[in-house]
């Protein structure tokens, strides 16, 4: 079962749009409907909040600002990650960033919420403001640590000496913008009070996470919040944290002793959930005359706020990729009057091997050598920072394999060299590279009476497949047909995971699973030991094989049911648990890392600097793959990820309020369809043996790791043009693209 394409379980329910999502909840009685009115300047503070007419508005239930919130608390500060705290919402009159909470209309109807919220009248006093990060880059701040996990810097040996050194060099600055997470399901929350304790339906990455820093903010005990995500469309890190619409319409449901539904606008998750920092990366090379990396420098200057201390980790992916004697990465913050940056898809690899995998194409131009030939010249023998052996290390494979796909050797080296009519033909790669994270996790495992097995885990399933391969998993455990497993999800009242977030999520889940399948296999085993009715009495329960519904050992055998309904005429369950990686010794003795290379082919337009992508291969290696189906979705939608990057995504910030102008998805331009007309995730056949058991890596984020890069070092071939300030719109282009003859 483990690695065949298995349709989604779950696809048939959502295409009949029977899959419940959170703002979907219809059987919690009558709900009333918030809306939340957010602040028209950046900084400064309100003087006066006019809340009269929005409360003699057709249906209106109650207002809500500063004045007349019940109290909160401060946010749990032992939480490492900044960005998972839950913030205190419409707790004071200042104002910190544009769009911020400034009241929320509860009404009988959305419209009538909605409408009501534009009569809410604010005097703001308006305050000094620092919103762009370019003109501020000299009042940087070094975090302590990033994600909680990585170190600001990193210094082996001499940079600047070997660097000045070196003969040859790569030193620019790549730059790139504000980037958005926009899952299709906007952030939504519905909260029924019970008592004392709240239920909540909510989009949720980590329901483990979103349940203690609610209880935290809001002063509760942890019996009192029961946290559902049961569906999740898209999270992308975007709801790994608990936003002001979960918090609002917790207080709004007890304060108003009914239902509280409250959704963002499109619009207002541009405000309200953070973003990918806006970064500008300084990226050395120095090299000698062959290729061989003498000295690494990659300096990262990005947004920061006033709310969190979040830092992307943009430089840390370059530590364990290439070989260097001499080495340096940094990371600075600039606090800015703009809302605080969260995870986005693949935190800091993306941006940060959208820099690093431009400067090593650029090196490999100033040599005059082929892309991968350079980067296979400096493949490391073990972690160039860590001093630790890797796992499975298999980029140079990746490389191999998709140059040999892709007909890599159609490239010509020199750029603007290919031509096909008015279209600039161009080819490029980007290596990449992904650190592989374990979390702790725990999976129960049922079988009822008829053994039928029910898999239970607070894990969620954000469009990942987790429902899909969690069956899978528990089928070939147990040796069960797919249609005898059922998989629940995204309940906090079912065992804790590390729900889904930093790609760990499949395997985890699925290592938990199998473990609670396997201690449930020896639960039964042992029923049996003595069972004068059993043929397995006294055989040797290690040779015990599951399948077909029965346990089998040589040629005796017996139905599952059978020893169920002697033994466990209730069913049976066991747990299945796995700890967080520091606790793991193979994590600190070894580096595991998941690889890529990502190949693409552009065409782009002579007279008006028009970028088509014409085709992307991207090749993986992720240890064994569950699910190919589901494993290649993740993967293509990752690279165009990764188009978007390269070519589209930029949210632009009004110097004048630090409000995003462009903040909705016809002026925010993400890769559609026609974007898109070729691309394809090939998966080595792997089995990383330091991960768990399954041999299996992370993998979601992936897909997007380098794949801009590779889009980007294409268009250089096809042009001799190096835009470094990412996206490469055609203004950026067209001043340097080849004369047109006429
Ligand atoms: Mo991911 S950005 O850790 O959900």
């Amino acid at each position: 079962m483990i690695g065949q394409p298995i349709s989604r379980v779950d696809g048939p329910l959502k295409v009949a749009g029977q899959a419940t999502y959170s703002y979907e909840e219809w059987g919690v009685g009558q709900p009333l409907y918030g809306f939340i009115a957010g602040a028209t300047i950046g900084h400064g503070r309100i003087t006066r909040i006019e809340t009269a007419r929005a409360e003699r508005s057709a249906g209106v239930r109650r207002v809500f600002t500063h004045r007349n919130m019940p109290p909160q608390h401060d946010p749990d500060m032992s939480v490492a990650w900044g960005h998972l705290r839950a913030l205190p919402v419409l707790k004071r009159p200042e104002i910190q960033m544009y769009g911020e909470p400034v009241a929320l209309v509860v009404a009988s109807t959305l419209e009538q919420a909605r409408a009501a919220a534009a009569l809410v009248d604010v005097t703001y006093e308006i305050e000094e403001a620092r919103y762009d990060l370019a003109s501020n880059v000299g009042h940087t701040f070094t975090p302590e640590r990033l994600q909680g996990l990585f170190e600001a810097d990193s210094v082996i040996g001499d940079l600047d000496a070997a660097f000045a050194a070196a003969p040859v060099k790569v030193d620019q600055l790549y730059t790139t913008p504000y980037v958005f997470s926009q899952p299709m399901e906007p952030h939504s929350c519905v909260a029924v009070w019970k008592g004392d304790v709240v239920t909540i339906f909510v989009g949720s990455q980590t329901l483990a996470w979103a349940r203690s820093r609610i209880v935290a903010t809001l002063g509760l005990e942890p019996r009192q919040v029961k946290v559902i995500s049961r569906y999740v469309g898209g999270g992308f890190g975007s709801k790994l944290g608990v936003h002001a619409e979960a918090l609002l319409a917790i207080i709004a449901a007890r304060e108003l002793q009914q239902p509280v539904k409250i959704s963002m606008t499109r619009q207002q998750m541009f405000h309200l959930v953070g973003h990918r920092p806006a970064s500008q990366q300084h990226v050395r090379l120095g090299a000698d005359r062959d290729g061989r990396l003498i000295a690494f420098g990659h300096d990262v200057i990005m947004q920061a706020s006033y709310e969190s201390d979040y830092i992307e980790q943009t430089a840390s992916v370059g530590r364990g990729l290439y070989a260097a004697p001499n080495r340096k990465t940094t990371h600075r913050g600039v606090k800015l009057h703009v809302k605080a940056g969260e995870d986005v898809r693949a935190p800091g690899d993306a941006p940060g091997l959208l820099a690093i995998e431009s400067a090593m194409d650029e090196l490999a131009h100033t040599l005059d050598l082929d892309p991968i030939e350079l980067r296979i010249k400096n493949e490391p023998a073990q972690h160039p920072e860590l001093g630790v052996p890797f796992s499975d290390h298999r980029l140079v494979e990746c490389m191999r394999e998709g140059a040999r796909r892709f007909g890599w050797e159609r490239r010509h080296r020199v750029p603007a060299s290919v031509r096909d009519g008015q279209w600039l033909i161009g080819y490029g790669m980007s290596a990449a590279t992904r650190g592989h994270y374990q979390g702790a996790t725990s999976v129960r495992v049922q079988l009822d009476p008829s053994a039928n097995a029910i898999v239970h885990s607070d894990m969620t399933d954000i469009g990942t497949g987790t429902y899909t391969i969690l069956t899978q998993v528990a089928a070939e455990a147990l040796g069960l047909p797919l249609d005898r497993v059922r998989v629940e999800l995204g309940d906090s009242d079912f065992p804790e995971s590390a729900g889904s977030g930093g790609s760990w999520g499949a395997a985890n889940s699925s290592t938990a699973t199998v473990r609670a399948c396997r201690a449930l296999r020896d639960k039964l085993l042992a029923s049996v030991q003595d069972d004068a009715r059993s043929p397995l009495r006294g055989l040797d329960p290690s040779q015990a094989v599951l399948a077909d519904g029965r346990i089998a050992i040589g040629d005796a055998s017996e139905a599952l049911t059978e020893i169920i309904a002697r033994h466990f005429p209730a069913g049976v369950d066991a747990i299945g648990s796995l700890p967080m990686m520091f606790d793991e010794p193979s994590y600190k003795e070894t580096s595991i890392n998941s690889y890529a290379a990502h190949f693409a082919e552009v065409r782009v337009d002579a007279v008006t600097g028009e970028i088509r992508l014409h085709s992307m291969l991207g090749v993986f290696e992720a240890g064994r793959i569950f699910n190919p189906k589901t494993a290649r979705s993740q993967l293509i939608g990752g690279m165009t990820f990764g188009v978007g990057n390269a070519l589209l995504e930029e949210g632009l910030l009004d110097p004048r309020s630090g409000a995003f102008m462009n903040r909705d998805l016809a002026q925010y331009l993400v890769p559609v369809h026609a974007d898109i007309p070729a691309i394809d995730a090939i998966l080595l056949d792997g089995f990383d043996a330091k991960a768990n058991e399954l041999g299996a890596k992370g993998l979601g984020e992936l897909g997007i790791c380098g794949a801009g890069a590779a889009v980007a070092n294409a268009v250089f071939n096809a042009t001799g043009v190096r835009v470094r300030d990412f996206p490469i719109t055609l203004e950026k282009l067209l001043p340097g693209l080849p004369r047109q003859t006429a």
